[in-house]
């Protein structure tokens, strides 16, 4: 979400017990490696052309392909360094008074909410490998991410992008992101989710694409993604951002992970990823969580 978390000064025994649980932390991902390694290949070598789809990703991911990051994605981390670096004002008052996310925040802070460099490429080649004709997206923000799907999109030679967002602010300087970037596959809802989604998806095509990136709390993650397959075109994948952002998103992942209508279904710990198949498959594959794909 847009609220970043608020920190206080920490006292030297709260700084040293943060430094233990990182310690712990880190040694924990450390010790993953071997599992994640076996998870990679159990998703290559499952019989489903979905898993090894997920596995090809996720090796372009890691290779952070070369070809992939010349031209448009290129040109996007420009756009991202420029807004980083803007000191001015989001809200300038022009399009009615601030709201609390928005207000005193300067483009720059409200940059640090788009998704970094690598989980923003893993949209762009989910996009590229399974070229979705409707993708929806729940949290624009300054349009980074939006602008990997969309270069995505246009690379495919078909398919939109509708993205909603609850400020008109975030939403202007999105729209200039795109305009520079000559991205017209994009439409905009500004309000906020619970009143703009529903009403928006009775007049789009059907969903076949869904990333879920903002609003991360339980109830509301599992009413949209109920949304999207109800609105939803036979195949369906749904990416939820942040899923152990909070107690809340854990829960909310542990229930989308056991969702029978989600035949596989990809944790990478930060991003969790479920997709529905046009067809009866034997078995569902819930793959354990991989810790060290953004690593
Ligand atoms: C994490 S940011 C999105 C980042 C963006 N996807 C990117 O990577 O460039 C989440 C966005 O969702 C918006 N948002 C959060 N809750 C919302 C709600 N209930 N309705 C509409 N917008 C909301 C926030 O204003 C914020 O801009």
């Amino acid at each position: 979400m847009g609220a970043s978390r608020q920190s206080f000064p920490l006292t030297p025994k709260q700084k040293s017990m943060a430094n233990v649980r990182s310690l712990v932390r880190r040694s924990y991902r450390l010790s993953m490696l071997p599992r994640d390694w076996l998870i990679r290949q159990a998703l290559a070598w499952v019989e489903a052309p979905e898993a090894r789809r997920f596995a090809s990703v996720l090796e372009l991911l890691e290779r952070r392909d070369a070809r992939e990051q010349t031209g448009a994605i290129a040109a996007i981390e420009q756009e991202r360094r420029r807004l980083a670096s803007n000191t001015d004002l989001l809200a300038d008052g022009s399009l009615g008074e601030a709201g609390i996310y928005d207000a005193k925040m300067s483009i720059a802070d409200a940059c640090k909410a788009s998704k970094p460099a690598s989980p923003a490429l893993l949209m762009h080649l989910l996009v590229r490998e399974f070229a979705p004709k409707q993708l929806v997206e729940l949290g624009t923000n300054l349009g980074i991410s939006s602008a990997y799907e969309a270069t995505a999109l246009r690379a495919n030679g078909f398919g939109a992008l509708a993205t909603f967002e609850s400020s008109p602010y975030r939403l202007r300087v999105a729209k200039q992101v795109h305009t520079g970037l000559d991205l017209n596959n994009i439409s905009y809802f500004q309000g906020l989710f619970s009143e703009t989604l529903a009403v928006a998806l009775k007049d789009l095509p059907p969903v076949d694409f869904a990333f879920i990136d903002g609003h991360h709390q339980y109830q509301p993650t599992l009413d949209y993604c109920e949304l999207m397959l109800r609105h939803a075109a036979p195949e369906l994948i749904v990416v939820f951002d942040d899923i152990r952002w909070s107690d809340g998103m854990k829960r909310a992942w542990r229930v989308l992970k056991k969702d029978a209508r989600f035949q596989f279904v990809v944790d990478l710990h930060g991003v969790g990823i479920c997709m529905r198949v046009p067809r009866t498959v034997a078995r569902r594959y819930v793959f354990p969580a991989l810790h060290h794909t953004f690593s």
